[in-house]
């Protein structure tokens, strides 16, 4: 099939490179020109495991090619797949500016019958009025089918290439079909293809991210009572998670949730609530959860020096919101960054993958270190704001030595307490007492 793609972030690179993959014939098209010149020259804007080598591959085989000409793009495409941002907008409703300017600009290229499949998250309705847009603009028949995005960023080509189920809400039995067989090499293992109208579809995406980030909130909320009552949340969320009924994802206590994704998504929920006259109590208190536990970490480190950190300097390991991505938006990082230098203090950084966005947002604030250890040289502490896999089994003994004090305070829960004991560090981590060793 020839498809375009419109909107080269992690979500419309990914899908494109995939549909690529599977042997469609793809182009990919964003505003951005040297975003889409860096990709003309097989250079990736973004860090996501795997993708580099499936967008090289698929460049030099012909099937994948990228452009800033979205008319000419669409004019060629059957299927025209809107992968644009929706970030959150005016009285924190989804902004639709460029997803309803795409849909503008469709419409006027069109050239024949189209498939417009909306991959961007967008609040319900939209669908509908994407498809009064077009229609006022163009003559030529058309469908809108919604095609919500359920990839995580840091595994996005496997979620993409061997997703849990694929969404399709739309209802012309043609474009419905068409969908379906360009995602048939993707489902081979009977992964359900689930087809629904283009509201359902539209409010599945948001209540998927909705109830995830409720879980979060929920065991972060959990973990500080644990802390409260000397119980151990990393016990407990086993303890519930062995219950099929619950689950293990997404109940690992922390810093909070950020991202592109959870907090527009959640706020977006609440503001259509709002619109149709409900309270959505439940998410209004995730998000309230949410706000608190980013700024829980920088609090203790603040308590546990008084109050006064004028003059100290502390090693930060992790700024991207998770692990395996570079992405620093609505990043726990930030907050716990910008409280500290604002009460003084010193910051040296360290993230495998995120430094070069973390500049863009910090800025000379703070010093930065490719190699972990060196953050740590004479800080006054350790924080660990994100998991990555490299920072779960370090050299205790050297960060001991290289540290003024051996003091860690651990977003994460990534070490257990018995060895923080074992290697004397004062240690703090989420919903576990605290080991004190002055
Ligand atoms: N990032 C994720 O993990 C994820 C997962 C599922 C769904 N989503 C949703 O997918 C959508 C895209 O997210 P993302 O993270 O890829 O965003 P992103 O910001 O990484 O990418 C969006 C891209 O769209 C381009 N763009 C903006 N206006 C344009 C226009 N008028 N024409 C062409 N290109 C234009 C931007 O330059 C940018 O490259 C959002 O709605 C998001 O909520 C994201």
């Amino acid at each position: 099939m020839k498809i375009c793609v419109i909107g080269t972030g992690y979500v419309g690179l990914v899908a494109g490179t995939c549909f690529a993959e599977s042997g469609n014939d793809v182009t990919c098209v964003d505003v951005v020109e040297e975003k889409i010149a860096a990709l003309k020259r097989s250079e990736i804007p973004i860090y996501e495991p795997g993708l580099e080598e499936l967008v090289r591959r698929n460049i030099a085989e012909k099937r994948l090619t990228f452009t800033t000409d979205i008319a000419a793009s669409v004019t060629a495409a059957e299927i025209c797949i809107i992968a644009v941002g929706t970030p959150m907008g005016h009285a924190r409703a989804a902004d639709l500016s460029a997803v309803m300017a795409v849909a503008e600009t469709i419409a006027k290229a069109m050239n024949g019958r189209k498939v417009i499949a909306i991959k961007s998250t967008v609040p319900i309705g939209t669908a509908d009025r994407v498809r009064r847009t077009v229609a006022s603009l163009t003559k030529h028949p058309f469908d809108v089918i919604s095609n919500p995005e359920f990839l995580k960023e840091g595994a996005a080509i496997d979620d993409f290439m061997k997703p849990d189920r694929v969404v399709i809400g739309g209802s012309s039995e043609t474009a419905i079909e068409k969908m379906k067989e360009l995602y048939a090499p993707f489902v081979r293992t009977e992964q359900p293809i689930i087809v629904m109208d283009n509201c359902s579809a539209e409010m599945t995406k948001y209540a998927a991210n909705a109830l995830l980030a409720t879980r979060i909130s929920f065991i972060n909320e959990m973990a500080n009572l644990c802390e409260k009552v000397g119980a151990n949340i990393d016990d407990v969320r086993r303890g519930i998670g062995h219950d099929r009924r619950i689950g293990h994802a997404f109940l690992f206590p922390g810093v909070g949730y950020g991202g592109s994704c959870f907090p527009k998504d959640v706020q977006a929920v609440i503001s259509t609530a709002q619109d149709h006259q409900l309270d959505f109590t439940l998410l209004r208190a995730v998000e309230d959860v949410n706000d608190r536990q980013k700024r829980l970490l920088a609090g203790r480190v603040l308590e546990h020096f008084g109050g006064d950190v004028t003059g100290r300097r502390f090693a930060i390991w992790g700024l991207s919101f998770k692990p395996r991505t570079d992405d620093m938006r609505e990043a726990p990082s930030v907050i716990i960054v910008d409280r500290l230098l604002a009460a003084g203090a010193t910051l040296a950084v360290h993230d495998p993958e995120a430094l070069d966005e973390a500049k863009k947002v910090f800025g000379n604030r703070v010093t930065y270190h490719r190699v972990n250890y060196e953050a740590l040289e004479g800080a006054d502490a350790l924080i660990i704001v994100t998991e990555w896999n490299e920072f779960r089994r370090p050299d205790f003994e050297r960060m001991k030595k290289l540290l003024k004090s051996p003091i860690i305070f651990d977003g994460r829960n990534l070490y257990e307490r018995s060895t923080m004991q074992q290697f004397g560090f004062t240690y703090y981590s989420i919903g576990r007492t605290p080991l004190r060793h002055e």
